[in-house]
């Protein structure tokens, strides 16, 4: 190569990354075949071409990222363990290669979505829990192999989390692990040192296992005497058995693993958090974030405030699904997953945790019959593996925000009725999320360092663009 050679390719080179960056774009919508679907890309202009403009600025990061999942409950699990193993295969390598789910959660003992009630240890008064085994449940057969198999192809950066819906029988007070009086625990010191090695003990179990555990959340749902596997908690109640019985359970035996609270709707978050993080120093010292669930309704704004109150803890969005009647396979279930994980994570939300990761085509099994749809349902019959919108509505923001990216700022100049977010990764590049949940397209630039990528957006569509910073 001569002198003038090298100069030509030095300045295509210097060109291309000034003037002509090219931005990739992957795309869900409705009325088209488009799911998780690359498009042409598009490319940096010096002139706008949209009358309104997204501006995208990483001069300032906010929330780094943990990651988004779902849940290996003994539904998901007893829907996996009957297909064959390349369909057990290709269901994992959906959820945990390509939508690169980080986060997992577990239910400690039984929960509604199981076939039968079960707990680890069935021996009343045993509370030093010398009988406690996992032999005594279900998940030796049916949560932990789906688990072993999905951390195979996740890796070890993986956070698995573990919530209980109840303790055994015998811990609570009216003697069964269906509903709950309030409160539900026996109010006995030594029930409460039981209740809190019982959670060390489990989390001792998973690690024999090879399954570690990243985090808990102290109780599902405490404010709900659910009719299925239930534990009702006040906050105070809450950071009294954490303060004096599970946080220096934890401290003692796992130190390293994470400590959420609350773990309901978005209604109560700021109410509940703020009762614990802002009154009850004793237990707000052993807590690390706060996890929290849809079903109340968006109510973004309660998240923002527990934020802009108590910055030190994390938030986690922990348990979302779309039922019952709807089985998940309507459009508007991805469109509420998509709105409502955007809205989360533009509320500091580090991540997003659906509920079910499989379910078969009733919505089940469920031992109440409370059937729910899920991303991924299973003719048992046909071995037919549906992918439902929300599927792909989640992998349009799953995939893309990697763990450890940042949230950046973004700004909307013109008439744009649109859902978005916006993020740095590690690797430097550029993501961002929109959602057009209109009836009609709509079109607009996304500029970034003053330059403009034109694009139109069809209707019920999701798109993620992404570009090298
Ligand atoms: C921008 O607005 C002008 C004036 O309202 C309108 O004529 C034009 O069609 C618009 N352009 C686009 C791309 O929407
Ligand atoms: C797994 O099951 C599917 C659906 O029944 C079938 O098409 C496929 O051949 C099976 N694969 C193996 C290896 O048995
Ligand atoms: C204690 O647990 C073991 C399993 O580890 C079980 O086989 C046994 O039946 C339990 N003991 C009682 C008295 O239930
Ligand atoms: C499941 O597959 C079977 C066999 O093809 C079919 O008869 C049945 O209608 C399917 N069920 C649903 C709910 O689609």
């Amino acid at each position: 190569m001569n002198r003038s050679q090298i100069l030509f390719l030095t300045l295509i080179f210097f060109f291309s990354f000034s003037f002509s960056q090219v931005v990739h774009v992957v795309q869900t919508a409705k009325n088209t075949g488009d799911r998780l679907t690359p498009k042409a890309d598009i490319s940096f202009q010096t002139k706008k071409t949209s009358n309104t403009t997204i501006t995208i600025s990483d001069a300032k990061t906010y929330q780094k990222i943990y990651g988004f999942g779902g849940a290996f409950t003994e539904a998901a699990a007893v829907n996996w363990n009957q297909l064959n193993e390349t369909l057990q295969q290709q269901i994992l390598r959906e959820y945990f290669s390509n939508l690169n789910y980080r986060v997992g959660r577990v239910h400690i003992n039984s929960c509604d979505f199981c076939e039968s009630s079960y707990s680890f240890d069935n021996i009343p008064g045993d509370y030093e829990l010398t009988n406690f085994s996992l032999k005594n449940g279900h998940d030796l057969h049916t949560v932990i192999p789906m688990i072993k198999a999905a951390l195979q192809i996740a890796g070890p950066d993986f956070r698995l989390f573990g919530s209980p819906w109840s303790p055994p029988f015998w811990m609570k007070s009216n003697g069964q692990m269906d509903g709950s009086n309030r409160p539900g625990l026996i109010q006995d010191p030594s029930v409460f040192r039981a209740w809190a090695l019982y959670f060390s003990k489990w989390i001792s179990a998973y690690k024999a296992e090879d399954i570690p555990i990243w985090g808990i959340t102290i109780q599902n749902e405490p404010e709900f005497a659910a009719p299925w596997e239930a534990c009702c908690y006040t906050a105070d109640q809450e950071a009294d058995f954490l303060a004096q019985y599970l946080g220096p359970q934890m401290k003692q035996d796992h130190p390293e693993v994470k400590i959420m609270i609350y773990d309901h709707n978005k209604d109560d978050v700021y109410a509940y958090a703020s009762e614990i993080l802002g009154k009850r120093l004793d237990a707000a010292r052993y807590v690390d974030g706060v996890a929290f669930h849809w079903y109340s309704g968006p109510q973004f704004e309660n998240v923002l405030e527990v934020h802009e109150h108590y910055p030190d803890y994390f938030l986690l969005a922990t348990e979302a699904c779309v039922c019952p009647g709807d089985q998940g396979f309507l459009w508007e279930s991805g469109e509420k997953y998509g709105y409502d994980i955007l809205g989360d994570l533009n509320s500091w939300a580090v991540g997003w945790v659906d509920w079910n990761m499989c379910l078969d085509m009733q919505g089940g099994p469920n031992h109440l019959q409370g059937y729910c749809g899920s991303p991924v349902m299973i003719n048992q019959t046909s071995k037919n593996i549906f992918y439902n919108p929300s599927f792909y509505y989640m992998g349009q923001i799953s995939k893309f925000i990697l763990p450890d990216s940042l949230r950046i700022d973004y700004s909307i100049s013109g008439d744009l009725d649109i859902s978005l977010a916006t993020f740095k990764t590690p690797s430097n590049s550029i993501v961002t999320v929109v959602m057009n949940s209109n009836d009609s397209p709509v079109d607009f630039d996304i500029e970034f360092n003053g330059k403009f990528a034109y694009y139109e957006l069809p209707e019920h569509s999701i798109a993620t663009f992404y570009f090298d910073k």
